[in-house]
Parts: structure tokens; sequence; C-alpha cells
């Protein structure tokens, strides 16, 4: 008799699409710098040439969004030369890449608190978000003082103001209304999560965005992370299952995979639900009552 584990049951689903997002969690500039006797902040200088080399390598291979960590709000507990120290880099960087940015088509966006950021980051931050907004080969997104647990306390926030005032009903809030209040929204949700220097955690980076995101841990630390380790990421991507949760039919109805979807607020998630004699491709967060064909509830999703 046959076991959900059976082959012929738990059959994976299509592989991987095409990496659409990138996520990095840039970690060990610090340890690059110390295991050379140099001064950390040496490591943070090579690290914005990892920024510049991953662009470039991203274009090459044709991945449109990039999104990296830059300075979390727990980095704020570092000692105020090194705090003082990286938001000069930042700057330099937004303002020198300002040109070849908007040349190379490539736009930059940063999200994340900017009611802590020195005035003059927060200036040149606002002018390369505006001389870049048209860009579309590569969007960058810099994460500058983010932290995901609290923008899903202010996303719940504002929908409990909005159940106040008799807005919206509990019932009605929903995984896409939800996302839609998480900043940025109109970016779907990364395939990927790359983090360096062999730390496996995600230290509160894009935690609901990442929900269903396959994570790659890279041993060596950022400022050395280079084409060869990207490439190596989506190698190991492209060859796993993506089942959000689902089993895949049996081999003899092939018609049921497909791919993962994608859609601007990143929800949709492609899954295939198989009921007997039925198979349907619909998003996950799909409950009874949201079915309109009023088919039953699948038999073999599971998580
Ligand atoms: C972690 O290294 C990295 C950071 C705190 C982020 C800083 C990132 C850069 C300077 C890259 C440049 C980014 C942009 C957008 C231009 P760590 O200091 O935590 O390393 P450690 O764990 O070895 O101490």
């Amino acid at each position: 008799m046959s076991t959900l584990y059976d082959t012929k049951i738990f059959m994976p689903c299509d592989h991987a699409p095409a990496v659409r997002h990138l996520a990095v969690i840039m970690d060990g500039n610090g340890r690059w710098a110390e295991r050379r006797g140099m001064p950390r902040w040496k490591g943070h200088e090579a690290g914005v040439e990892a920024v510049r080399r991953l662009v470039e390598a991203a274009c090459r291979r044709g991945i449109p969004v990039v999104t990296v960590f830059a300075f979390s709000s727990e980095n704020w507990k570092r000692p105020e030369t090194e705090v003082r120290m990286l938001f000069g880099l930042f700057r330099r960087f937004f303002i020198s890449e300002r040109k070849s940015l908007v040349r190379n088509d490539r736009r930059v966006s940063v999200f994340g608190r900017r009611d802590r950021i020195p005035a003059r980051v927060r200036e040149a931050i606002t002018a390369l978000e505006r001389e870049t907004e048209r860009c579309r080969r590569l969007h960058l997104r810099v994460a500058l003082d983010y932290g995901s647990r609290r923008e899903i306390l202010e996303a719940a926030r504002a929908l409990a103001r909005e159940c106040l005032q008799r807005k919206i009903k509990p019932e009605q809030i929903s995984e896409e209304l939800f996302s839609g209040l998480l900043s940025p929204s109109g970016v779907a949700d990364p395939e990927l999560v790359i983090r360096t220097s062999g730390e496996r955690r995600l230290s509160n980076f894009l935690l609901w965005q990442s929900a269903y995101a396959e994570l790659h841990f890279c041993p060596k630390f950022w400022p050395d992370f280079d084409e060869s380790d990207l490439a190596e990421a989506l190698d190991s991507y492209r060859s796993r299952t993506r089942r959000f949760g689902a089993l895949a039919p049996p081999p003899d109805r092939p018609s049921a995979t497909r791919q993962a979807g994608e859609n601007p607020r990143g929800m949709g998630r492609a899954t295939v639900l198989v009921t007997p004699g039925k198979e349907e491709i619909g998003n996950e967060s799909q409950d009874d009552s949201d079915r309109s064909d009023g088919s039953e509830k699948p038999l073999l999703a599971f998580d």
C-alpha cells in the first residue's frame, strides 16, 4: 500500500522558476577585515564593492529585483564610530553611483525607518530615488534601519485602527491586504534569500515576505562574495522543488503541475490542490469559503 511519502504520490512539482527577486543578507564584513588585521571599516568598504559586483552579476543573469540588508534596526547597538562610518559609506555610495545607475538603467529605492537616519543621508536617498525612479533594467532595494517585526507590527496597528474606525471588518483582513501594508508593497516576494558568512538565520529580515523563499547559506564573508557564489546559489535554487505546501499529482496527471505564480504583491502563489477527480491551481491561502467553484477541500495538501 502506498504512503504519502511513496514516490508515486509524493512527486516533486515543477523545478523552481527563475529568480525574479533575490534578497541578500550581507554578513561578515567585520570578520573579513579582522582576519586580515584591518579595522572593521575596511570590511564595510570592501562590502560596498561586493554590492557593486552583485548588481552587475544580477544584471547579467537577468534578475530584475535585488534587495540587500544594509543596516538593521538592531545595528544601532554598534559603537557610534562604526555607525557613523557606515552611514558615511552609504551616503557616498548613494551620491557617487547616481550617474552610473541612471546610465545603466538601474533603479534604487530604500526602505525601513527614515526618521532616525542622518538628514544628509536622507537627502542623498531622496535624490537618488527620484533620479532613478524610471530606470527599469534592475531594481536595487536597500533595507536601511529595517526590522521585519516592526513593519509587521505597524501593519497590524494600521489594520486595527481601520477596524476600530469600522472601515473594514476583521474577517476582511487577507494576506493580500496585509502584504500591501508592508514596506514597500508592489514588489513580489523574494524567491531566494542568500546569507553569507556561514550564519544560518534570517535576523529579522523580510520575515513575512520570505515565508516561501528558498534559503541559501554561503560560507564566504560578504566582501568575498562574487559571481561564482551567485551562480552556485542560483544552481542550488534551480535544483530545488517548490511545492508551497502542496503535493504534486501522480505522474499520469502532469497537467496540474505549474511553476509558482507571482503578482505585484507577491501573493497568489500557485499551489497544486488535488481532490479526487479534480485538479486546480489556486492560492494556498484560499479557504473553503473563498472557493467559488464549490469544490471539496483538498485531500493531499499539507504543509
Ligand atoms: C554585516 O557585516 C554587514 C553590515 C552591517 C551591512 C553593511 C553593508 C555594507 C557596508 C555593504 C554596502 C551596502 C550598500 C547598500 C552600499 P558585519 O559587520 O555584521 O560583519 P561581522 O558579522 O563579521 O561583524
